[in-house]
Parts: structure tokens; sequence; C-alpha cells
């Protein structure tokens, strides 16, 4: 079997959705390659920078003064071209051409799914760090950018909840998670929701209506946090259904959309990234590939992109029986 070059020079990426901390984690991964000796190079716009060979140098200098920053400065995409056989050689031949050596990609469940078919087909090095604020990847925590937009949800329907109990209205907040309910959970315990409608939970409107029919008994407003991939809709759809069976509330729609995805990363997403961002450089010295690094209980910890993408995290489950006790 041929030995594999040893690396001296790694690409990083961000991919898919952007999520704040995406730039504190580019900014650990370029600092962490020169300390340890490396070139390292910042790949533009994820998959679709790799195929066109769209480059920035990433030494420590070039990533100053972007820890705080939200969105990614290596800005992000979904690659059409990258599903393709033909596109992953062009990707592959692009790391052979620039003598990259590893590489770094920053995203969520596409992101890995796209890296692995270039280790499979290309036998490419490539550490997966979870960046994507929907926390829907096994083998971590959370994942980069989900506290802050959480943050920015709960701080946007608390004025929201403001605004409902001055006029004893009804309120249904989308929130993002097309196909996962993290955002929508966190956010209603934290803003103290009557309800809440999430993609992993089957419930029929008929309970959602009588759960609101009992909470007016004892409040006058009320808010219903609706993640966006609901089976029943999102909270415009929800919203009709319900105002068909209770046509005497007052209500009205949020949907908090995009600006979930910007502003200023947390600190805990700031450390989060730059412990992950750091650890991957150290783990492809270490010869480690094919897998995203996560943080479990304050540990780093490495697990197989198959198992990161193909397990389903599953909900907490104290916090779900929870929000009916303190909505009470
Ligand atoms: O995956 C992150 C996410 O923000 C999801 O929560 C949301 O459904 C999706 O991206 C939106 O994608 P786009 O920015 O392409 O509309």
């Amino acid at each position: 079997m041929s030995q594999r070059p040893a690396i001296g020079h790694i690409g990083v990426f961000t991919s898919g959705g952007d999520s704040p901390g995406m730039n504190a984690a580019l900014r650990a991964v370029a600092r962490a390659a020169a300390y340890r000796g490396l070139r390292c190079t910042g790949i533009i716009s994820g998959f679709d920078g790799l195929i066109n060979d769209r480059t920035v140098p990433l030494g420590p200098r070039e990533v100053s003064n972007i820890i705080q920053r939200g969105g990614t400065m290596l800005r992000s995409a979904r690659s059409e071209a990258f599903r393709t056989k033909e596109g992953r050689a062009q990707a592959a031949a692009m790391l052979r051409r620039n003598g990259i050596d590893a590489l770094v990609a920053i995203g969520g469940d596409g992101t890995f799914t796209g890296a692995r078919l270039l280790f499979q087909e290309h036998g490419t090095r490539i550490i997966g760090l979870p960046g994507t604020i929907d926390n829907d990847l096994s083998g971590t925590d959370r994942t980069i950018g989900f506290d802050t937009a959480v943050n920015t949800a709960v701080e946007a329907i608390d004025k929201l909840r403001d605004t409902a109990a001055s006029h004893d209205r009804l309120f249904f907040v989308e929130v993002m998670g097309r196909d996962s309910g993290f955002i929508g959970l966190a956010c209603a315990i934290a803003a103290g929701a009557e309800y809440v409608m999430l993609p992993e939970v089957r419930q029929p409107i008929d309970e959602l209506v009588a759960a609101l029919s009992n909470a007016k008994q004892s409040k006058s407003s009320s808010i219903v946090v609706v993640a966006e991939g609901d089976e029943e809709g999102g909270a415009i759809a929800i919203a009709r259904k319900v105002k068909e069976r209770l046509p005497q509330y007052d209500m009205r729609v949020t949907v908090l959309g995009h600006l979930q995805r910007g502003g200023s990363p947390t600190v805990l997403d700031r450390v989060m990234a730059s412990r992950l961002g750091a650890a991957s450089v150290d783990h492809l010295l270490q010869g480690a590939h094919d897998a995203m690094l996560g943080e479990v209980s304050g540990q780093v910890r490495l697990t197989p992109f198959a198992q990161a993408i193909g397990v389903r995290k599953d909900l907490p489950a104290d916090l779900l029986a929870l929000l009916p006790v303190l909505a009470t």
C-alpha cells in the first residue's frame, strides 16, 4: 500500500447554510495551522470553489478581526455541480494542482455527505466541523451557531410577548429547522411558550387547539413556537387551521426566517469553534479523516461522518415533557 504524503498544506472551506461562529472556526484553523508550521488556503464558496479553483491564502493575519463576525468570510454555497461525479473529479484535480494535502470542511449534513464522497472516490483526507444552526448532527452536544441562533430567536420572541400581552393576542412564531426541532424546542422552553410544533413529533391540530383553549382559561395571551418543517405546515398554515376552529381568537404570525442565521456569535459558539478549529488541524496531522469533530460533555470527540449524518440525534425528551408542565 502506498504511503500517503505528509500533510504540509491544508485547505479549509465553509459550506451549506452559514452559521454564526464559522469565522471563529476559520480563524482557529488558520492560526493552528500556522502554529504547526503548515500552509493554509481558504476555498471560496464551499464545494463550488473547489471545482472552480477559487482560493485565498489564509495566514494568521488574514483571519484577524473576524472572531466576532457572523456569516463566513469565505462565503458559502450549496453546490449542484458537486453532486455529480465529474464535479467531484474536478475538485480532486484542483487539490492535486494546488498541492493541498487535506481539508477541513465546516458545515452540516449536506457538506459531510459531499466530503464522504470525495474521500471514497478520490481518497481526500477531510475532517468536518459541525457548522449549522440546526444542531441536527450526532456526535456533538451542540453545533457551531446553534447557541447564537436560539439566543437571537428568543430575544425576538421576548419582544413579541410584550406586544402579545398588551393586546391579549395569540402569536404563532416560526423558527428555522427544516427537518429538525432543536431550535424550536430550545426557543419554546427559553421563551416560556405555551406550545411548540416540531417535525419530529406528531401533534394533530386538535391537540394544539385543546391546549390553547385550556391556556385561555388562565392566560390572556399565548405564544406558539412552530419549527418551519412541522408536518402540519409552517406558522402561517397552522395559524389558518387554528383560526377555523377558534375564530374568536385575535391571532398574529411572525416568521423569524434568516435573521436567526446572522449576528455576532455568542461566547459559547466562539469558544467551541476555536477549540474544534484548532483540534481539526491536530487530528489531521495525527492521521484522522472521514470524520467530524464535535464537543461532547465539554470534550472534543471524533465521530465518523457516516455516524454524524446517519444516526438521528434525538430531541431531549425531558425538555419535551417539561414544556406542558411549565405552560400550565
Ligand atoms: O440548515 C440551516 C438552515 O438555516 C435551516 O434551518 C433552514 O431550513 C435552511 O438552512 C434554509 O436554507 P436557505 O438559506 O438555503 O434558504
